[in-house]
């Protein structure tokens, strides 16, 4: 990993306010996540959650508000956030193959050359090992299916040895080995002190594997530990109707139909 700075290592966002067009996506989001925690993102379709990625990443101009990683604005620690997208995000039909891709987490790494060393090639076959997707590395990735796509990418965001990991739902649409693979590298970032945040429709997984949830509706409302923050009546306001929801030790379903909603217009607040 890349040695961390000697201050306390965190990610800050005050007041983060973003808009599209005229359309209000996230709201005034005020939080800190200290280093090393492991966050889950929670919210109906429509949220935001992409967007606060995006906007961590500097993907999406921030109306109001500012992003400090490491105590620094957005931009001076450009290497050391990365970011798994939501699969729908990506454009599959890019002509390149998995190792591409995965040496594409070292870009910011390379020296003024650009030329991969020994170094970074070791660095993405331990990466690929880890997802266990060597056999596939030279496969163009729109050949692979959605679980080994996943894999890649979250390949490729281990190789570039983040401070930092985002995740856009990494456990949609994923077979049971694929999850167990994604959970262990879950745990090695926690071993590594990785801060991960992870967006997730599955309240059970962010109740039993995170250290902190989000709950967004396009704002935040509420983050804390995963039994302070996800109780019916929290789950109730963040997604606006009643959530199917069983209980992680199999002790039946607590709340009956869920509902997606998305969230209501609003006018765009003005800029302070
Ligand atoms: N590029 C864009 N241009 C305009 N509006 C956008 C754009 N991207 C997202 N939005 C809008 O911003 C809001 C938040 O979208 P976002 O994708 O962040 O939600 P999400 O929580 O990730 O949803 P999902 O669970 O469906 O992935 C939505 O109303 C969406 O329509
Ligand atoms: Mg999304």
């Amino acid at each position: 990993m890349v040695p961390l700075p000697e201050e306390p290592a965190r990610l800050e966002m005050d007041h983060v306010t973003v808009v599209y067009g005229g359309h209000l996506a996230l709201e005034d989001v005020t939080a800190q996540v200290p280093h090393g925690a492991r966050v889950a993102v929670v919210g109906p379709n429509g949220a935001g959650k992409s967007t606060l990625f995006k906007a961590l990443m500097g993907l999406v101009p921030l109306y109001t508000g500012q992003i400090f990683i490491h105590g620094q604005p957005l931009g001076s620690h450009h290497d050391c956030v990365a970011y798994v997208p939501q699969r729908e995000e990506v454009d599959w039909r890019f002509p390149v193959t998995v190792a591409d891709v995965v040496m594409m987490g070292r870009y910011g790494h390379l020296g003024w050359l650009r030329r991969p060393t020994a170094r970074d090639r070791a660095i993405v076959q331990r990466s690929l090992e880890q997802l266990g997707i060597l056999d596939l590395a030279e496969r163009p990735i729109g050949e692979l299916s959605g679980g080994q796509q996943r894999r890649t990418f979250l390949a490729r965001a281990l190789a570039q040895e983040p401070h930092i990991l985002l995740m856009d739902e990494p456990f949609t649409g994923i077979d049971v080995a694929t999850l167990e693979t994604t959970l262990q590298v879950l745990d090695h970032l926690r071993d590594a002190q990785v801060t991960v945040l992870l967006s997730t429709h599955d309240l059970n997984l962010a109740a039993a594997y995170f250290d902190q949830v989000i709950l967004l509706n396009r704002r935040l409302i509420h983050y804390g530990p995963p039994e302070e923050v996800l109780t019916p009546e929290t789950i109730v306001e963040t997604f606006g109707g009643q959530v199917f929801w069983l209980e992680p030790r199999g002790e039946g379903p607590r709340m009956a139909t869920a509902s997606h909603c998305c969230p209501p217009e609003q006018s765009v607040p003005r800029r302070r």
